[in-house]
């Protein structure tokens, strides 16, 4: 059987939003969905690069459309749902990939670096979880995914700010997912260990920390986006009908080590 046959495990003709589309991790899964023939809103904070994306996919033969998001703000998460609601006529996934990283020691971490992590990292994925999940509970259909991290269950030094904001993505996904269970949406996040992305630059420029990140992933590397793939696309699809509020680590065994 063709891969795009298996009706367990398909995201053909499903309209997706993916946040931070533009970002390290969110532009491999929109083309990666788009590849599976996915229609793919790209929405991120970064309007010139978001519309590189969907000018790339619409010129490989997919169907794509760009949109300006700044999770930040409740009326900027409504308005890129419904647009991609008005092109398409329903949202069948979100995926969350918007994010910022900060860490320093506790003592040195200003309140203004606290408050912006919190801000984008928790509070725009529920935000935007939100607008999305209006639309998906009127459908009484949606599958939304959050980026958590290994950092939602593991503690390192300086990452108090990060750490608070992927372990609150990952129990807001559970209490979204109860509350919104009998309307035919499941909520999930994904956990990545590092992965080298924009994002992990400040991990992987440093010899010192880039080495001791590696040493705690028990399989010996760090992560690629197309590790996420499989995992993305089984979490959008009919065979994870039954599956909801869960934090799917895709980490090479970090978190279990
Ligand atoms: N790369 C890793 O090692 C890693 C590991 C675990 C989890 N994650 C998580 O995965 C997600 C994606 O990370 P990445 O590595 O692709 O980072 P990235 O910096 O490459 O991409 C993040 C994207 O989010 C966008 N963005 C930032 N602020 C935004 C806002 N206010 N509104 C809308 N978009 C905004 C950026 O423009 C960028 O395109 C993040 O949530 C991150 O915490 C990443």
């Amino acid at each position: 059987m063709l891969a795009g046959a298996d009706p367990y495990f398909t995201v053909a003709e499903h309209n997706i939003l993916v946040a931070g589309g533009a970002g390290g991790l969110g532009a491999p899964l929109a083309r990666a969905l788009s590849a599976r023939a996915a229609r793919i809103a790209i929405a991120d904070v970064d309007p010139v690069r978001a519309a590189a994306l969907a000018d790339e996919i619409k010129a490989a033969g997919g169907e794509a459309l760009a949109v300006s998001l700044d999770v930040v703000e409740q009326a900027s998460c409504t308005a890129a749902v419904d647009a991609a609601v008005q092109q398409w006529g329903r949202l069948d996934g979100l995926v969350n990939a918007s994010g910022i990283y900060r860490v320093a020691p506790a003592l040195e971490l200003a309140d203004a670096e606290w408050e912006r992590t919190l801000d984008i990292n928790v509070s725009g994925a529920f935000r935007l979880a939100r607008a999305a999940g209006k639309v998906m509970i009127e459908q009484q259909h949606g599958s939304i995914i959050s980026l958590a991290s290994v950092s939602s269950a593991v503690a390192n030094p300086n990452y108090a700010a990060y750490a608070a904001s992927k372990a609150a993505v990952a129990h807001v996904t559970r209490v979204l997912a109860v509350e919104w269970a009998r309307h035919g949406v499941r909520v999930n996040a994904i956990g990545p260990a590092v992965t080298p992305t924009p994002l992990a630059a400040p991990i992987l420029a440093d010899e010192a920390t880039r080495s001791s990140a590696l040493a705690r992933i028990p399989m010996g590397r760090f992560g690629t986006p197309d590790d996420l793939v499989a995992a993305t696309i089984f979490l959008l699809s009919p065979g994870s009908a039954f599956v909801t509020g869960q934090t799917l680590y895709v980490d090479g065994g970090r978190t279990i080590s």
